[in-house]
């Protein structure tokens, strides 16, 4: 396989790999109540739901977790829309074959057709929306309709997580020329609910000459319709996730999610801790390719190694800042001081944060014992 290839792939394992983590919990949490436990997915541009060398899309994963989720109960329905009739028919082909027993709609057409019939079907109840186009995404204003749900903040749960791709870039590039194509950068406008990202991009990054501003504007942007996109939302927490090949590479894409529950935040780190796991060991795995160490496994043993030294790090990042702010001398909740976790969220989980707690339990500098506790985030932490 050439390294584009290799490229591509990789930066997919990442956002399958978070999708794949955050699917189960949401379901598992929004159906336990929800009416007759109903969940609702919609994929929006789901692509062929199976990849040609066997890999699992999102349209596979999604239907796996239906079938892997009925007995608990959940009944998860899944509804697809996939713009071109070929790679619809590829889905459809995955879906008959893997998709028995699950409720499923598969429409061929674009997304802005059908969101809106899609967004009555699941009206009432919880709702997770996956948007990950290859090309621009639909405008904000159609991002946004999907919080407008009946109940305000009483509805149930409602989540999207959307690929922002990196053809930013692109449009951007318009920004320089003598003669843009107005019409293109109205397309951009309304995928960010205004014209404020030309200007935005402007300010980082005035003469397209360095390849850090034009980071620096892209992130400015990106930032930009997070913070637009909560507040249409009515107010929602968001995550950004910028989705690199690898870690020195710049990214190609960024994931942004959004939700109304603190709930969803905190699972969602969750997720995303154990989705670049997964994407690091994916990496550790084609870096040994053709070695010694791939033939014989070794590679494996080398990552796990590499992921010990990584934690023990987070671990004792955690613990120095816990015993910084124990040493104010006040109880405290870890979600009540983002400090503590500033550079590591996304990193870091639960796990950690226990491991963390109980270090500083044993050097006394805490009362505080995490041991069976869940909720780490809203545990009060008590200075000894
Ligand atoms: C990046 S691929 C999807 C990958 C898939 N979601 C996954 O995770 O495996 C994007 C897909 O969106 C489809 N598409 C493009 N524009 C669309 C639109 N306006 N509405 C629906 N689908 C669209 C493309 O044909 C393509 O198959």
């Amino acid at each position: 396989m050439n390294n584009f290839h290799k490229t591509k792939k990789s930066a997919a394992v990442l956002k399958h790999a978070i999708l794949d983590q955050y699917a189960t919990p949401f379901a598992s949490k929004t159906g336990k109540w929800s009416l007759d436990n109903r969940v609702a997915f919609i994929d929006g541009y789901a692509g062929p739901g199976r990849y040609e060398d066997g890999k699992e899309g999102s349209g596979a994963m999604l239907l796996r977790k239906a079938q892997e989720m009925a007995a608990f109960p959940r009944r998860i329905e899944c509804h697809f829309v996939e713009a071109d009739p070929k790679t619809a028919a590829r889905l459809r082909a995955v879906a008959a074959a893997e998709g028995a027993g699950v409720e499923y709609t598969i429409d061929d057409d674009d997304i802005s057709t059908h969101l809106p019939r899609l967004l009555k079907s699941a009206e009432d109840i919880p709702l997770f929306t996956y948007l990950d186009p290859c090309g621009l995404i639909l405008p904000l204003d159609e991002v946004a309709s999907i919080f407008e749900r009946p109940g305000g903040y009483g509805a149930p749960a409602t989540e999207v997580l959307i690929n922002l791709t990196a053809h930013l870039r692109r449009f951007a590039g318009m920004l320089y020329s003598d003669k843009p194509v107005e019409a293109s950068l109205k397309r951009m406008d309304a995928v960010c609910g205004g014209d404020w990202w030309r200007e935005t991009w402007l300010k980082e990054c005035p003469t397209n000459a360095s390849e850090e501003e034009k980071m620096a504007a892209e992130r400015a942007v990106v930032a930009g319709y997070a913070r637009n996109l909560r507040e249409r939302a009515g107010g929602a927490g968001t995550w950004i996730i910028d989705v690199r090949p690898r870690a020195d590479l710049k990214p190609v894409y960024y994931l942004i999610f959004a939700t109304r529950h603190m709930d969803g935040m905190v699972t969602f780190g969750e997720s995303v801790s154990l989705g670049l796991q997964a994407w690091r060991k994916y990496h550790a795995e084609i870096a040994a390719e053709g070695t010694l160490f791939s033939d014989t496994g070794a590679w494996e043993a080398d990552w796990k190694k590499q992921e010990d030294t990584l934690k023990a790090q987070w671990i004792d990042t955690l613990a120095d800042r816990l015993t910084d702010e124990l040493a104010k001398g006040e109880p405290f909740r870890i979600i009540d001081r983002p400090s503590v976790l500033s550079g590591l969220a996304g990193a870091a989980r639960t796990l950690h944060f226990r491991a963390a707690i109980k270090k500083v339990l044993a050097a006394g500098k805490t009362t505080t014992n995490p041991q069976g506790v869940n909720d780490l985030w809203n545990l009060t932490i008590k200075p000894a």
